[in-house]
């Protein structure tokens, strides 16, 4: 593999570019059109150089690293991609015309991964040119900080592409772990009604959001609280995974709170807004 194709240049596309080009790959970097796939770039660009100020990498790692991703405004130039990783907004009916845009070009023997954090890895590999080689690849937010991948087969995915996607996210120092295509897969299963209980706690009066927050971050050791982690992460998204973990399970323990549908539509999406339940302006 050398030649990474990377569509969506948000916080977790620009994220994928920067490790797989600061892992050696070639990375081209699409989004809607080339002005978005190029503020992808300068957010990198941003924090390669705190990590150069931090001296974590020198100036030549830095510029290496951004030389080696190319943006283009559409993945009609996806072809010479070796492994292509789509990480659009999570939002299936997105997700499949991407899928067949990009597969007019794709060569037949590339892999088309998606980083979606729950739709069902099966049924998006339907949208997909090869089911074979199609195969989910959640990466973690944020990426270059976050140390874990979590790999999802399809029915269909072969033994050979698992293969090579291991392979490719070893190179990037990332540890791997295997879930099956159970809606959320291991992570936002575990992680999304954490969220979810967190606010309807905050919904029910049972305490402040501060102290929700300061209560699993200084009792249970998590790095920051849950409300503000799903600021972080965009409540849009976390609606999106919740309601993905209701209509796959038919579990009504995964109900979405009340109070983050009326947030998401509110616009209060969260830090990328400005305003989630915290205010980020
Ligand atoms: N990109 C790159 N590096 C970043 C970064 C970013 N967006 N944000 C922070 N960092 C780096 C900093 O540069 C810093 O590096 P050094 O230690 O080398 O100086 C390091 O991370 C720590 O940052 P800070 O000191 O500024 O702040 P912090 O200690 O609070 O750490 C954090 C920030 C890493 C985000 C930490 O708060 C954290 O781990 N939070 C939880 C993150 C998490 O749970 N992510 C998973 C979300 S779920 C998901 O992504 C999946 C899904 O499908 C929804």
């Amino acid at each position: 593999m050398k030649i990474i194709g990377v569509i969506g240049a948000g916080q977790m596309g620009a994220g994928i570019a920067q490790v797989s080009a600061a892992a050696g790959y070639d990375v081209l970097l699409s989004d809607r059109d080339k002005p978005l796939a190029d503020k992808g770039v300068a957010g990198i660009a941003k924090i390669l150089a705190r990590s150069v100020e931090k001296e974590k990498i020198s100036t030549a790692d830095r510029d290496a690293t951004l030389a080696r991703i190319k943006t283009v405004g559409s993945t009609a130039d996806f072809g010479p991609c070796d492994l292509v990783i789509e990480a659009a907004t999570e939002r299936e009916e997105i997700k499949r015309a991407i899928f067949a845009e990009v597969g007019k070009v794709l060569r037949t023997d590339a892999i088309l991964a998606s980083n979606t954090s729950s739709i069902p890895i099966t049924r998006l590999a339907q949208a997909a040119p090869d089911a074979s080689r199609f195969i989910g690849v959640h990466f973690f937010n944020p990426v270059p900080v976050m140390g874990l991948i979590e790999l999802i087969r399809g029915l269909a995915t072969s033994d050979a592409t698992l293969a090579a996607v291991e392979a490719f996210g070893r190179k990037l120092g990332k540890e791997i772990v295997h879930a099956n295509d159970a809606p959320g897969f291991i992570v936002n299963r575990v992680l999304m009604p954490m969220i979810n209980e967190a606010i309807f706690a905050l919904g029910e009066g049972v305490a402040t959001m501060q102290d929700i927050d300061a209560g699993c971050r200084l009792g249970l050791n998590h790095p920051m609280g849950p409300i503000t982690l799903a600021d972080f992460i965009g409540l849009d998204t976390c609606l999106e995974i919740i309601r993905v973990l209701h209509s796959g399970t038919g579990d009504p323990k995964f109900r979405p709170a009340p109070l983050l549908v009326k947030y998401v539509e509110a616009g209060w999406t969260g830090k990328k807004s400005g305003r989630g339940f915290y205010d980020w302006t």
